[in-house]
């Protein structure tokens, strides 16, 4: 038994089998869903609105419970990775518009590079120049912790050694018989 899935907002259609997942389904009809997790149901890229079919799919899941609000659940949201198509008819969906969900990391690198791409030069130079700065010094912060981390380490070994010396001096400056029953100690 095959099912019917419309997408919206662009109104592509298909038929899948049943068993497929709602994000292969409209992976099959050419839309790409967001998969910031892969999968996981630990991010809400995949996030759809159920339009049309509710009853077709599978139960919630816990991820879609924890990663959903109450409120996107009564608005009829899946995700797209954890909803299965458990029966045949029509099922009509679209994807949670950006404004409305996490933007995932690409969609914020897309859209930084865009707006940079619109800068004026002269503003794209200074742009460059803060970026450069922001990069050096944190560069040099996170060499500086490296290195003071580096140097406790180095004066920890240092003071090792000259607590180690200086043992050696004391136990060579003690009257000899105790230097014996020292050594008698240690033997014991
Ligand atoms: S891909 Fe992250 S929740 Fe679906």
């Amino acid at each position: 038994m095959s099912v019917n899935v419309e997408f919206g907002p662009d109104g592509r259609h298909g038929i899948v089998a049943e068993g497929t997942y709602l994000w292969d389904a409209a992976k099959r009809l050419g839309l790409r869903l967001p998969a910031e997790c892969e999968g996981r149901g630990e991010c809400d890229g995949c996030a759809v609105i159920i339009k049309e079919g509710t009853p077709l799919l599978s139960e919630l899941t816990n991820a879609e419970r924890e990663r959903l609000s109450a409120e996107r659940l009564a608005l009829g949201e899946r995700l797209a990775c954890q909803a299965k198509i458990e029966r045949p008819g029509n099922l009509k969906l679209e994807p949670v518009p950006v404004e409305d969900r996490e933007e995932t990391v690409e969609e914020t690198k897309f859209e930084l590079r865009e707006e940079f791409r619109n800068l004026p030069l002269q503003k794209k130079l200074t742009t460059l120049v803060e970026l450069e700065a922001i990069a050096a010094y944190q560069t040099f912060k996170a060499i500086s912790d490296l290195s003071s981390s580096a140097f406790e380490k180095g004066l920890d070994v240092i003071a090792g050694f000259g607590r180690a010396r200086e043992r050696r001096a004391r136990q060579s400056h003690r009257p000899a018989e105790h230097r014996a029953e020292n050594q008698e100690g240690k033997q014991a």
